[in-house]
């Protein structure tokens, strides 16, 4: 089968594509026979070894996969070969072929088609336990969202809108605002040529927003945490700028906020059935047409370097994702 191989740390040009022996299955292991893989910054920073979990060397990248199940393991019952579904394994989905432990092959409905399914897994499911589980979000609060145009960030727009917030979405192009509006977004701050705290002001009468989604850090998170309300939560998702922030301790204490984090895939690994509960959720709603998980690119495998380099350098509105 074909892989995307990264057999040192690097940027994604050192990538390689290469044919390798078809992987068994093992005990409580399916084989997955990859239909498209999404593309998430976290694959960045896996190659780079700047992630928090580092996969031994050589390794196949992709955190994210829908597919189809080609192989069994042993002792594997309740699923069966053919079955499509979805899975986030951390590394391994830019081949052919990917091995996943059966109990986190989460069953899609036969209508639903391939690309959408593997742009949801992560990023959606990523804002929907911020919003939903650790934020609280309530119908009829404020929602701020860094990084809207992003994989998280538009998933955090689109979700906060189907739960009933306004929505404020931060970006860092017109381009790029555009499509927050267009999947719902109720304001739009350019945060390069606005201050964020004087236009969530204005944009709240004062009051300041009840919930911030930051999957980006660095010189927007105090901004943000001073732009939030009384008993506000601050969502720590994520540092694309590079940037871990210092949040000053006395401003959750002025108002009663809460600063929160947010580890998605962790959660589901501990607690299968909330894992499991979101991502059901999820797909009743894009079954029904309330979420659209937006796809604005596809790659092929031999392409990867390219998908990567793109969610790098900020080109990606949405999500991508590798078709084999
Ligand atoms: N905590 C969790 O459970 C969890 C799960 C999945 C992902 N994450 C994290 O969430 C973050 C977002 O992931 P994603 O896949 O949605 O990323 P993405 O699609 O690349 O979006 C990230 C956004 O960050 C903004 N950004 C600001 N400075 C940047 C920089 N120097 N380089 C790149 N982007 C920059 C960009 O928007 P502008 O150009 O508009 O500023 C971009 O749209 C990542 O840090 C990821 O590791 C966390």
């Amino acid at each position: 089968m074909r892989a995307v191989l990264c057999k040192a740390y690097g940027d994604p040009e050192t990538l390689s594509v290469e044919d390798i022996p078809t992987p068994q299955p093992g005990p409580g292991e399916v084989r997955v026979s990859m239909r498209a893989a999404g593309v998430n910054f976290p694959d960045v920073l896996m190659i780079r070894n700047k992630y928090q979990f580092r996969p031994p060397l050589p390794f196949s990248p992709g955190y994210e996969l829908s597919g189809v199940i080609s192989a069994l393991g042993p002792d594997v019952r309740d699923v069966q070969i053919g079955d499509p579904g979805v899975t986030m394994l951390r590394y391994g989905a830019f081949a052919e072929e990917a091995i996943v432990p059966a109990d986190r092959f989460w069953q899609i409905p036969a209508n639903l088609d391939f690309v959408t399914a593997a742009a949801f897994p992560l990023a959606y499911g990523t804002s929907y336990h911020a919003l939903k589980d650790r934020g609280q979000l309530q119908s009829g609060e404020t929602l701020l969202v860094l990084g809207a145009a992003g994989g998280v960030g538009l998933a955090a727009v689109q979700l906060g809108k189907l739960m009933g917030a306004t929505v404020i979405a931060c970006a860092s192009s017109a381009e790029k605002l555009a499509i927050c509006g267009q999947y719902g977004a109720d304001h739009l701050v350019n945060y390069e040529q606005q201050n964020l705290r004087e236009a969530v002001k204005g944009l709240t009468q004062g009051r300041g927003v009840d919930v911030l989604l930051d999957p980006v850090g660095g010189m927007y998170a105090e901004p943000g945490v001073r732009s939030m309300a009384s008993h506000g939560r601050y969502l720590v998702v994520g540092f694309t700028s590079g940037e871990i922030p210092r949040i000053p301790t006395n401003l959750p204490l002025l108002k009663e906020a809460s600063i929160v984090g947010v580890a998605w895939d962790t959660y589901s690994r501990r607690n299968p059935s909330g894992g499991r509960r979101n991502i059901a959720e999820m797909i009743d709603w894009i079954l029904a047409g309330k979420l659209e998980p937006v796809v604005s690119a596809r790659y092929s495998l031999a392409d990867t370097a390219r998908a990567l380099n793109d969610v790098l350098h900020r080109r990606v509105q949405g999500k991508s994702v590798i078709v084999p």
